[in-house]
């Protein structure tokens, strides 16, 4: 890429979510989920990750997706629309591998989450965040599965960069790296953010573009 179409990214993203995004559907099952339109581009991820505060720094509205510092926050998948013009939808996804929150609930929003990111046509990309002090754990690797068996392209997002020294964070993206090697259909690179510094936030904004 030469950096005039890097530029030309940069300024398409900050465009696309300079414009007025809003809440426009929760679906708490498969079955209930809104019609298919547009682009869409969804964050999965462990509970407390970060998917929401992401989705809210993209958005630059700080309470668009509601967040908590305790696990467990988004329970079913959120729509959130932008300018109608870019077509863009963002899913925020209820977390997986919430240790202990019910049997039962862990269960049916697992299963919630694998559904949709196997079957939804309208589904573009698929951002997988891990959190950036912990690493990749069991439960992300049976997502990587699921999205390597489905048709839709997959990046992984390390967040909370600001929590992680500089040394820790080049370890990290070094071992997530190698897992990734694994994963053909993943996009090897991976974007490194932070939303509570604003940090890889245009980058991601920039990425998300090229689906235009
Ligand atoms: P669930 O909906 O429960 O699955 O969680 P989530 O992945 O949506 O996480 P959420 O955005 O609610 O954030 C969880 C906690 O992490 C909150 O206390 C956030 O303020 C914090 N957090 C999220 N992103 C960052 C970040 O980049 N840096 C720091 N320091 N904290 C963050
Ligand atoms: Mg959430």
């Amino acid at each position: 890429m030469t950096d005039t179409s890097d530029a030309e990214l940069i300024e398409a993203g900050r465009k696309i979510f300079a414009g007025d995004w809003q809440f426009i559907w929760a679906s708490p099952s498969i079955e209930t989920l809104p019609p298919m339109k547009g682009v869409e581009v969804a964050f999965a991820g462990r509970s407390n990750v970060g998917k929401s505060s992401l989705i809210n720094a993209l958005t630059g509205r700080s309470t668009l997706a509601r967040t908590s510092h305790t696990p467990g926050r988004t329970q079913e998948l959120i729509f959130f629309e932008g300018p109608e013009k870019a077509g863009f939808r963002l899913v925020d996804m209820p977390g997986y591998g919430y240790a202990s929150a019910p049997k039962t609930k862990v269960a049916s929003w697992t299963a919630l989450i694998h559904k949709f990111l196997q079957g939804r046509a309208t589904l573009a990309r698929v951002y997988v965040l891990i959190d950036g002090r912990h690493g990749i754990k069991d439960v992300d690797q049976d997502v990587l599965k699921t999205l390597d068996k489905s048709a839709v392209s997959y990046q992984v997002v390390l967040t909370k960069a600001d929590q992680v020294k500089a040394g820790e964070l080049a370890a990290r993206m070094d071992e997530t790296r190698a897992a990734l090697a694994k994963h053909p259909a993943a996009y090897p690179e991976i974007v490194v953010t932070s939303s509570e510094k604003g940090e890889g936030i245009e980058t991601l904004r920039a990425l998300i573009a090229t689906m235009e």
